[in-house]
């Protein structure tokens, strides 16, 4: 189990939104899919780039790295399409009276 930190308000994160947040060394990704939130590691699988600059997919619930295109489910973490092969991590995420919180490992 890990523990929960209070990242931002939810107000940050408008609909059809990413913010990357730095928490300690891991940047992380947050996304509001149809007011839904999202977290990812910020990081992509394949190389360096940032996911939370990526496109949004909402219709798949997806967000498509911006440097080779991979696509990422925001549920799971998994690539749906090449060239990334692995997973991102995901995060839990809640939104308590306004305040988004992520559970991070550690
Ligand atoms: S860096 Fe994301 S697909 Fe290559």
């Amino acid at each position: 189990m890990g523990r929960w930190l209070r990242i931002c308000p939810a107000e940050a994160i408008p609909e059809g939104h990413a913010a990357r947040v730095e928490v300690g060394e891991l940047p992380i990704a947050l996304f509001n899919v149809g007011g839904e939130f999202h977290c990812l590691d910020d990081t992509c699988s394949h190389a360096l780039a940032s996911l939370s600059e990526g496109e949004l997919h909402p219709s798949s619930c997806s967000v498509e790295c911006p440097l080779h295109g991979s696509q990422f489910d925001l549920r799971s973490g998994e690539p749906i399409s090449l060239p990334a092969v692995e997973a991102v991590q995901v995060h839990k995420v809640e939104v308590r009276e306004g305040e988004v919180w992520v559970e991070l490992e550690g």
